[in-house]
């Protein structure tokens, strides 16, 4: 495998990239790796590059990227990527990690890791499986610990007392790192063979996996079920990532993720520290409305409702106590989050009112500004010579404006989005006018652009202060960025008053 060497990279490269890894808390080998990896993936995708795509790295847009199996949201990852966390040691500082090592080749990245943690004030026992110690020595691990490393299911030292429930008991969180296509298999099926898997069985706190394995192993259905049995019994997962693997010649999806970003996860699961919009409502619209002609055919749109529900999402993770309104989609629901499903605009303007008071309201439905004026009770049938029915359409309430412009009960923060086909800033800036907007959220949504029912969105934000302009970036990206702006704007209305 080639190495990264820091040295031959010009100078004002390196400082760069000292910068950004200091930023970001990793090593400058660290970063490149990252930044190349990130380079791979996102080459199909179009994604901003991370140097283009502004502010380091932070928890509130932290990217743990678990591969979606079955190409909708992954709501684990969703949980972790959408959570609010300061950075910091703080959150780790007198807490206990057992850290599960099961056996690949990775196994070394553990020791990287364990050093991290340990920075970080947090005390870490070891379990190691067999497999794990022809990979790793005990020796290496209990000296970067300075505990003991247990091994043994049946160890006379420590099961006088049960140790493997005492050990699954008395941490914080369990880690399993890196977690193999076999261990992954044992704890779907609940095998209790050793004591690492024992453990899993016999805990009560949250646990963490980290897959590494060979991306055809990662691929394999059986991989697959298991995995998604683990994520419906309530395990985080995160990663493998995607990049070179230690078989000469062999790349894809499989590899640990950076220590780094494992502690991160950590860190944002073991974060109990009040989320930033704690206390606050907020109403979200998400996808298309639905506009029946006859009972069987309707007007519509391309709207996917993944932009909606990953705000919905996020501020739900941010703390918000958060009510949906979703138009039909075929995207599961947001976990942590009131979703109330509704078909034409009516339905949703009735859904938001019920809704109200709260004190952020935004609205990303691609509601149908108008609708037929008489829906037929029979299906309209085709009749020979006849010409084709005309459709009268009459206008759809506008949420947004009912909203933007009540005089009581008016939401603190009233976000629109505006989805445009050409003139978006000067369409934008009008609709944030008409419609009494806070904020308008402005995007393209011609169909060379893909944001209608795609994964990415190049966002203009316009308020009276002027124009942001935000990189393309995923969708839940986007969630997190108007999050952060959705805090700074109620920290500074609270130091205003
Ligand atoms: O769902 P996705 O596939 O993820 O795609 C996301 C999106 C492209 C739908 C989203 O980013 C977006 O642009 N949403 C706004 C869609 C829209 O209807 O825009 P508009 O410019 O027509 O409306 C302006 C604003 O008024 C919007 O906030 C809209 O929700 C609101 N509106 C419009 C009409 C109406 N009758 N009631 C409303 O509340």
């Amino acid at each position: 495998m080639a190495s990264i060497t820091i040295r031959n990279l010009n100078g004002k490269t390196k400082k760069w990239l000292r910068v950004r890894a200091a930023q970001n808390g990793r090593s400058m080998e660290e970063e490149a790796r990252l930044l190349f990896d990130q380079l791979q993936a996102d080459e199909n995708s179009n994604i901003a590059t991370p140097a283009e795509s502004g502010p380091p790295i932070s928890n509130a847009s932290l990217q743990i990227e678990p591969v979606s199996m079955t190409g909708q949201t992954d709501e684990v990852a969703e949980r972790l990527r959408g959570s609010i966390a300061g950075t910091g040691s703080e959150i780790l500082a007198g807490k206990q990690v057992l850290l599960v090592i099961t056996g690949g080749i990775a196994a070394y990245k553990c020791l990287e890791f364990i050093r991290r943690l340990r920075d970080r004030g947090a005390s870490i026992k070891t379990v190691l499986t067999k497999s794990a110690a022809e990979f790793i020595t005990p020796l290496s691990i209990g000296a970067l610990t300075a505990e003991r490393v247990y091994c043994d299911l049946f160890s006379r030292d420590d099961e006088h007392d049960v140790g493997h429930i005492r050990l699954s008991r008395e941490a914080d969180i369990i880690v399993v790192a890196p977690a193999t296509a076999n261990f992954m298999a044992k704890m779907a099926h609940g095998l209790a063979d050793d004591l690492a898997s024992t453990i899993m069985l016999a805990t009560n706190k949250p646990v963490l996996l980290a897959p590494a394995m060979n991306p055809l192993m990662w691929q394999h259905p059986s991989t697959r079920r298991n995995r998604q049995i683990l994520a419906n019994d309530g395990l985080y997962i995160i990663g493998p990532g995607t990049g070179e693997m230690a078989e000469s010649g062999e790349s894809g999806t499989g590899r640990l993720l950076e220590p780094i970003e494992i502690v991160k996860a950590v860190e944002i699961l073991l974060d109990d520290r009040p989320k930033p919009l704690a206390g606050m409502r907020a109403i979200v619209t998400s996808g298309p409305t639905r506009e029946a002609i006859d009972p069987v055919r309707y007007l519509s749109n391309h709207s996917s409702g993944k932009q909606g529900h990953a705000i919905a999402s996020a501020l739900a993770h941010a703390g918000a106590d958060v009510t949906l309104v979703s138009g039909p989609v075929s995207i599961p629901d947001p976990e942590y989050v009131s979703v109330v499903h509704v078909e034409t605009a009516v339905e949703m303007k009735q859904a938001v009112d019920a809704a109200l008071p709260a004190d952020i309201a935004i609205f990303v439905a691609a509601v149908a500004d108008w609708r037929p004026a008489n829906s037929a009770d029979d299906k309209i049938k085709k009749a020979k010579g006849e010409d084709a029915p005309a459709i009268t359409l009459i206008e759809n309430p506008d949420i947004l404006k009912s909203i933007g412009t009540l005089n009581e009960n008016r939401p603190a923060l009233v976000i629109g989005f505006a989805a445009e086909t050409r003139n978006l800033i000067k369409n934008g800036r009008a609709k944030l006018k008409r419609k009494g907007a806070d904020w308008i959220l402005a995007n393209d949504v011609s169909a060379d652009a893909g944001v209608m029912g795609g994964d990415l969105n190049t966002i203009r934000l316009i308020s009276i202060d002027g124009i942001e302009e935000w990189p393309t970036a995923k969708k839940q990206q986007v969630a997190s960025r108007l999050i952060t702006k959705i805090v700074e704007f109620f920290e500074k209305e609270s130091i205003e008053i």
